[in-house]
């Protein structure tokens, strides 16, 4: 119980969009332990989107210097798809709408990029509907053109159920602009806390403005990102302080 194990670090990232000059992240620097839930709280344009973005490697991003360790590898120079390999997971790392593909056809093929092995159609729709069951979602759903159509709390029951089949070791979920409601907000993070109970060593960094998801999942440590760096890192009680005296303290 009382051994950690590093899972993820990154050390003084400073990032930029390919096009423009402007550095977005600006030396961040964040360590997660096996088991460990972080959440990153800051204001808007700050770059919390960024950062998931450029977890994940994606195009969009370029990476000016520092680097990103994960389970002892420098992952800094991989690509997406062997981030995702690796077991990197991020909630929004998918196209928002596959014409003509379906959740189940979806899932198949991501698990098998994920993990090489390729389940029949049956034992995939069983492991979901059992997953669906436990998200409160209904069993139509698995059909359903993927996103197509899909409220703001099925994207995130989608989601959600992608991590649970997909078996991350490390979920980076950014809630930013999901618009939950109250029901789906406690939908998700029952969907987090049953993922957690069979899958206790994964890591998970959440990006969230909502303080009532921080309530419901209780996070490890609080992290606020202020202009592309970590500014303040604790416990709940960070939260708490921010949801009476907002962030102006923190900026310069
Ligand atoms: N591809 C891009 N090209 C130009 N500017 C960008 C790009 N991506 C992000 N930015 C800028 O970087 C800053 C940080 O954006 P980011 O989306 O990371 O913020 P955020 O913290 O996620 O905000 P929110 O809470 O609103 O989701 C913003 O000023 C944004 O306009
Ligand atoms: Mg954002």
């Amino acid at each position: 119980m009382n051994s950690v194990t590093e899972l993820f670090r990154v050390d003084e990232l400073h990032a930029k969009p390919i096009e423009g000059d402007t550095e977005i992240l600006r030396g961040l620097s964040l360590m997660v332990n096996e088991g460990e839930v972080h959440a990153i709280m800051g204001p808007n344009g700050s770059g919390k989107s960024t950062l998931a973005n450029t977890l994940l490697a994606s195009p969009e991003y370029q990476v000016v210097s520092g680097r990103v360790f994960y389970k002892g590898d420098d992952i800094s120079q991989w690509p997406t798809d062997a981030r995702a390999k690796a077991g990197i997971f991020l909630g929004f790392q998918y196209p928002q709408e596959i014409a003509g593909v379906s959740v189940i056809q979806f899932l198949r093929q991501a698990l098998s990029a994920r993990k090489g092995i390729d389940l029949s159609v049956l034992e995939l729709r069983l492991s979901a509907m059992s997953w669906m069951k436990r998200l409160g979602m209904d069993s139509t759903f698995v059909d359903r053109y993927l996103n197509e159509g899909f409220s703001g709390g099925e994207k995130k029951r989608n989601e959600i159920m992608q991590m649970a089949i997909l078996e991350p070791e490390l979920a980076i979920l950014d809630e930013t602009d999901s618009g939950l409601d109250i029901d789906a907000l406690r939908i998700v993070a029952q969907g987090i806390r049953e993922v957690r109970k069979e899958r206790p060593k994964m890591g998970i960094v959440l990006i969230t403005h909502y303080q009532r998801l921080l309530d419901e999942l209780q996070p490890d440590f609080v992290h606020i990102l202020i202009d592309g760096r970590i500014v303040k890192s604790g416990g709940m009680e960070i939260a708490e302080e921010l949801e009476k005296s907002g962030y102006e303290s923190y900026k310069e």
